[in-house]
């Protein structure tokens, strides 16, 4: 079958690699119909990750089943499914706490696994024709047969439940202000998700003017850092105060202003979102970090940051009496719920989606999307 192949920083290719087989009763094959190009990719690509050339890209997949083994029970050849990016057994101790992107199971040494993805197993991904997707009966979630929703639904495999995992994190409550650092896919869900949970004020920073078109369109407060100090912007706004909520749908790749908006190793600043969120958030607030940071970065920007360690104003967070929340979002808490908002019709998160292209198109696409250049925020790859 074609699918996405790393070959080395800045480039991918397609490639004919083996077909997907059943390997355990548990398993399922999957056809793909949608596939997203996702930010954390980008890591990958841009070589800031372990990643070895050969990986299979792509663990925001959806499609149609096509084989199950004889173990499977709940889904059945033709179904049409999403599956999380997190790939989890369902039976460890954190599947059954519900902390499904911490599996023990399906990545031996490591508690997390994901489809194609450096250091998250052996799982190939889905920028591809098919995919085998392991115990499927808790993997795959079920949609309605059809194409009704195709892009709303892609984004139920990490983007929409991600960013709202961004506000649970932070705890987002009716009536409540919050600040999203970054509006790429991940941080406009995140204020859409705040929005959802009935936040009366959302700001969303960015620095590329249709990433903050997008966020004004769903009724948050656009804020461009390279206009100035967002944090003095959002208090300005508020006659002095800061808000509730932060939001950090950035990580460790961000960027200070006036940089270009595919950033650069010196003008990368891997701690100023997290400080600025310190400063942001009023006293006895919360925030809710999304954003990937990682413990070994082989393009860091100084010896700390490529073994993760960042200078972060601690003293200030105790002082404020700051929360905090991280890690991987646990797709599975979320998704069923978020694909019954959209069968709802009460949200319709494609507004992120910019561009549908053939799988052919992916190595095209991941360039424009890397500089993150206008009109590119979220690309659905069809095999
Ligand atoms: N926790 C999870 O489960 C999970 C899942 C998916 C993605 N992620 C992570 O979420 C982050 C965002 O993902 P994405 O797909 O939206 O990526 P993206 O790279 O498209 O978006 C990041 C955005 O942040 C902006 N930005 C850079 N520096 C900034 C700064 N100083 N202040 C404000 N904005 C700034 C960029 O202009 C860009 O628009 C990534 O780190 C990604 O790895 C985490
Ligand atoms: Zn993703
Ligand atoms: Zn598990």
């Amino acid at each position: 079958m074609k699918a996405v192949v790393y070959k080395e920083p800045f480039r991918v290719a397609i490639e004919q690699v083996p077909d997907p087989e059943i390997k355990h009763p548990n398993d399922a094959i999957v056809r793909i119909t949608s596939s997203c190009i996702c930010g954390s990719d980008l890591h990958m690509y841009e070589g800031r990750t372990a990643a070895e050339p050969g990986i299979v890209f792509g663990h925001e997949n959806m499609g149609v089943i096509e084989e199950v083994g004889s173990g499977v029970k709940e889904r059945e050849v033709g179904d049409r499914v999403v599956l999380p990016f997190n790939v989890a057994c369902g039976f460890c101790k954190n599947c059954l706490g519900g902390f499904t992107g911490f599996c023990t199971t399906v990545n031996p040494g490591f508690a997390g696994g994901a489809y194609g993805y450096v250091a998250m197993g052996p799982w190939v991904g889905g920028q591809a024709e098919y995919l085998q997707v392991p115990f499927a009966d808790f993997n795959a979630l079920p949609l309605p047969p059809g194409n009704d929703y195709e892009a709303d639904f892609a984004l139920l495999a990490d983007i929409f439940p991600t960013g709202y995992h961004g506000a649970e994190l932070a705890g987002v409550r009716p009536g409540e202000s919050a600040a999203v650092f970054g509006a790429g896919p991940v941080g406009l869900m995140a204020a859409y998700s705040c929005v959802i949970r009935g936040a009366a004020e959302v700001y969303s920073v960015d620095h590329v003017k249709e990433r903050l078109e997008k966020a004004e369109g769903i009724g948050a407060i656009p804020i461009d850092y390279d206009a100035g100090d967002p944090v003095e912007q959002i208090k300005s706004h508020r006659k002095g105060e800061g808000v509730d909520k932060g939001i950090d749908a950035v990580g460790y790749q961000a960027t200070s202003a006036g940089s270009s908006a595919a950033g650069g190793e010196q003008d990368e600043v891997p701690n100023i979102v997290l400080n600025q969120l310190i400063d942001v958030v009023s006293p006895t607030g919360a925030l809710g970090i999304p954003g990937l940071y990682v413990p070994s970065d082989p393009g860091g920007v100084d010896p700390h940051a490529a073994r993760g360690s960042l200078l972060i104003n601690f003293g200030k967070l105790f002082e404020k009496g700051l929360r905090l929340g991280t890690g991987q979002c646990n797709v599975k808490q979320y998704n069923a719920y978020l694909r019954d908002l959209i069968i709802a019709e009460r949200v319709e998160p494609n507004f992120v989606v910019s561009h549908e292209i053939p799988l052919d198109e992916a190595p095209e696409a991941y360039t424009k999307f890397d500089r993150r250049e206008e009109g590119y925020t979220k690309v659905i790859l069809h095999p």
